[in-house]
């Protein structure tokens, strides 16, 4: 594991040695384990892998069907279709099914603003039952009816975290028109390349968003795009719909439609559409190694039963059991969808949403709501988890925290130290940890330790999840040998596996299903080395390719790349990753100026700006250090990992970043090792 200080590394060993036995369900507060011993979970996966088909068939039984599927898998590597013939709606699953069944009344979903008043108490709560969800949802899918939205019609959602931004996916749903959610940080640009992809013809907003006790001007970043695609002569979009969140000042143009009017003349009666298992349910644009963000294609079924199975195993969700399920991420991300959204309501826990900063308006705000609303289970990224700790031990210390039963962990390798601090200090030193590991691309957990079963260890995310064979590999397919580096694979298709690729069959092939072929056949590469220990366990090593994950959030090296060459003031750019303390990845570029240009730190703040606004605010680079010429190999081939090194401090060439670098003695040095 790669660890961030030497010290630590020393630490991490030690952690890394250690095994933790699942507690008792009693003696974290639960009323039991859903999957009670690891020989139960082993009986369980030996079940899934020898007959996928029944074990998927009596998944799928838990939920509603309008029509039965005429086959659970037919699988023409790499093209799979899951519960083929099957009619269904994921909207359906999630709310009206919860009414149908008479619990209209119970909630689903409690939702914070981030402002405070004086005395530091919350401004807006809201708890909103599955009956109020199901009118909401009616209403708005009418509203998109009314703007000419049917069924295959990509509508965009660039929203901060309201509950209406989980009301306008389910309405999306409702009605088989797949969304493209955008994260709120993301820049007018990047909303431009994804919309004009996807052919987005509506995208819904906010007039703003509270972050860190100021308004994202959310609105205004959609105006600008649509004004870059105006000028482009490639603008899709018909309409706009603008949620007031914030009252902030806001242009109305010709294409906006003010949500708040549109929804209080809009009917509530609006039945789901019966939608094919196979029909699309989201699109959602996601780093690669190469090119721009990539649309990721889910459909209904499969995401469906597995998005929902792997919330209810990996988190022990129970409905009618006073549990209360809180994950941190942002809906603009997979994490947001799968499981604060579709994975958790057909559960029938109330999700809780956050809209805000984890420091506003202090490091006690997470605690804080936990206590507030008796979080059971609670899901966050290791990048959090660092950032808490360095704002200090007294803020979880201050609160109670006593409601919590499972903690869970997502989106990069989370380092020992940091699990350890996470058990001890919001655990109360008995709470399991669930360190999952999944994609965008696999739509939900994919190796994960469940709470009341697995034995687990620092650093470590286990073993697979129900129906998942995977496996660490060489390029020949063949397994490797215990604490050997190899890739990561799934071996055999599972319910919530991407299908495609929008719009570009190729990259799909060439990304997922070209690395590495068993028995002739194509296997789905993760893009991640792995390795597993003696005991089964596997180890993430990070990424292969030249995707670096920031904060837990994935970016492409080269988009940032391309961002930086588009500024005047930059000939040739390499970004790599380096090791940042809580971002876990941060951003190392080096850039070659133009002519005329100097380097300074007056360009080093104009290039950070316009990365910004190329992509968002995640994009920046941490450190930009300027070179007259960048190292390469004979053949031409950038030297990155000699950049990765010298990002990571271990050949300092000069102190000064700001003056222009000459690498080619290092350069020399590393050519050997680099080719
Ligand atoms: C990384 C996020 C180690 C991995 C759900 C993967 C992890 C990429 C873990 C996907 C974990 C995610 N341990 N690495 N528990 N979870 N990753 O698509 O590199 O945003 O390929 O999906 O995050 O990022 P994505």
């Amino acid at each position: 594991m790669s660890t961030d200080s030497t010290s630590q590394g020393i630490e991490s060993t030690l952690h890394e040695n250690r095994v933790f036995q699942p507690p008792k369900a009693g003696e974290v507060g639960a009323s039991r384990w859903l999957v009670e011993s690891f020989a139960e979970y082993k009986s369980m996966y030996d079940q899934s892998i020898a007959d996928p088909e029944s074990f998927w068939a009596t998944a799928a039984e838990e939920l509603h069907w309008f029509k039965k599927w005429d086959g659970v898998l037919e699988w023409n590597a790499p093209d799979a279709k899951w519960f083929g013939g099957g009619t269904t709606n994921v909207c359906y699953n999630c709310v009206d099914r919860q009414v149908e069944s008479g619990h209209g009344d119970d909630v689903a979903i409690i939702w914070e603003g981030e402002p405070v008043d004086g005395s530091g108490a919350p401004v807006d709560v809201r708890r909103i039952t599955y009956k109020e969800l199901q009118t909401e949802v009616s209403k708005l899918a009418n509203v998109l009816k009314s703007k000419g939205i049917g069924k295959g019609d990509v509508v965009t959602i660039y929203m901060g975290m309201v509950p209406e931004l989980a009301v306008a996916m389910l309405a999306c749903a409702r009605i088989g028109a797949p969304h493209s959610v955008i994260f709120g940080g993301f820049s007018a640009q990047a909303i431009t390349d994804r919309v004009q992809d996807a052919s987005s013809k509506m995208i819904i907003t906010c007039d703003g968003s509270w972050r860190r006790g100021k308004v994202v001007p959310l609105k205004d970043n959609v105006d600008e795009a649509i004004s870059i695609m105006k000028d482009s002569g490639n603008q899709p979009v018909e309409h706009v719909l603008c949620y007031g969140r914030c009252h902030n000042d806001i242009k109305w143009g010709e294409l906006d439609r003010c949500w708040n009017e549109e929804m209080e003349k809009a009917s509530a009666d609006c039945p789901c559409e019966q939608l094919d298992s196979e029909d699309m349910l989201f699109l959602l644009y996601t780093s690669g190694s190469t090119g721009k963000p990539k649309g990721i294609v889910h459909t209904n079924g499969g995401y469906m039963v597995y998005t929902y199975l792997t919330s209810k195993y990996t988190f022990n969700l129970i409905p009618d059991e006073k549990q209360v399920y809180w994950c941190t991420a942002d809906c603009g991300w997979i994490t947001g969808h799968s499981y604060i959204v579709y994975g958790i309501l057909p559960n029938r826990v109330p999700t809780v949403m956050y809209e805000g900063g984890p420091d506003y308006p202090s490091g006690a705000r997470f605690w804080q709501m936990v206590d507030r609303h008796k979080v059971t289970q609670f899901y966050t990224a290791p990048t959090a988890i660092r950032a808490f700790m360095k704002w200090g031990d007294e803020h979880p210390a201050s609160c109670k925290l006593d409601s919590l039963q499972v903690l869970g962990t997502v989106g990069e390798p989370i380092n020992p130290e940091a699990w350890m601090w996470y058990r001890n200090h919001i655990g109360r030193g008995v709470c399991p940890i669930v360190d999952t590991y999944w994609q965008t691309e696999t739509g939900g957990h994919v190796i994960t330790p469940l709470p009341g079963a697995t034995p687990t260890t620092p650093g470590s995310c286990t073993h697979p999840a129900f129906g998942i064979d995977a496996a660490v590999v060489n390029t020949d397919g063949e397994e490797q040998p215990a604490n050997t580096g190899g890739l990561m694979v799934i071996r055999k298709p599972w319910p919530g596996m991407l299908r495609g690729v929008h719009g570009d069959r190729q990259r799909f092939i060439d990304t997922y299903w070209s690395t590495v072929k068993i028995n002739g056949q194509p296997v789905y590469t993760a893009g991640d080395g792995a390795r597993r220990d003696e005991h089964g366990n596997f180890w993430i090593m990070g990424r292969i390719d030249d995707v670096i994950n920031v904060s837990g959030h994935r970016m492409g090296t080269m988009e940032v790349e391309s961002a930086l060459v588009s500024h005047e003031s930059v000939v040739e750019a390499a970004v790599v990753g380096m090791p940042h303390e809580i971002k876990g990845t941060g951003i190392a570029a080096f850039v070659t100026p133009a002519p005329g240009f100097e380097a300074s730190d007056e360009l080093i703040a104009a290039l950070r700006e316009h990365v910004g606004n190329e992509i968002g605010a995640i994009a920046k680079p941490d450190m930009i250090r300027f070179t007259a010429a960048l190292p390469k190999t004979r053949s031409g081939k950038i030297m990155r990992r000699l950049l990765r090194s010298i990002a990571a401090g271990e050949h300092e060439i000069t102190q000064d970043i700001t003056t222009l670098e000459d690498f080619s003695v290092v350069a020399k040095l590393a050519e050997k090792d680099e080719s």
